[in-house]
């Protein structure tokens, strides 16, 4: 199983950018452990991260036809990005939407997400361990 694991604006600064929230990994480390989880699982993960919505929307048109399941981490971008969602409405594989913190627990304007009517399953709060329980929800749906 091919899987596109796509993080969004801000995502590239984790280590630095507020750990107490985002814990203390960076995204080069974060990336590593997503394709040893997905090593181990038999599935091989393509992990990109930008700052810029328009490569993001990008990836997710690469992804269709290249990719088996995608998981979306669009960070502020869950919370109003339009663009973002009708891309992934095009995907005809499974969506998964990973949040590192728990945005519903966070302040209100993070409390909608305009890619959760498209995602399939929803992980948050877990920290990297979302990717890895992605990860393991497509392994057991592809099943
Ligand atoms: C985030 C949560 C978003 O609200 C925030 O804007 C992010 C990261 C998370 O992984 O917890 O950038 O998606």
């Amino acid at each position: 199983m091919r899987v596109t694991v796509l993080n969004g604006v801000n995502l590239g600064m984790l280590g630095a950018r507020e750990p107490e929230v985002y814990g203390t990994l960076t995204h080069a480390e974060l990336t590593q452990r997503i394709q040893a989880w997905a090593g181990e699982r038999g599935q091989r993960a393509d992990v990109r991260q930008t700052d810029c919505e328009g490569e993001y929307v990008r990836a997710i048109h690469a992804a269709c036809g290249e990719a088996d399941a995608v998981i979306v981490n669009p960070g502020a971008w869950t919370h109003y990005s339009w663009a973002i969602r009708d891309a992934l409405a095009i995907l005809p594989v499974p969506v998964v939407e990973v949040h590192l913190s728990e945005p519903l627990e966070r302040e209100p304007w993070r409390h909608h997400s305009v890619v959760a009517e498209i995602a399939s399953a929803r992980f948050a709060g877990m920290g990297a361990d979302g990717y890895r329980a992605a990860l393991d929800w497509l392994q057991e749906r592809a099943a």
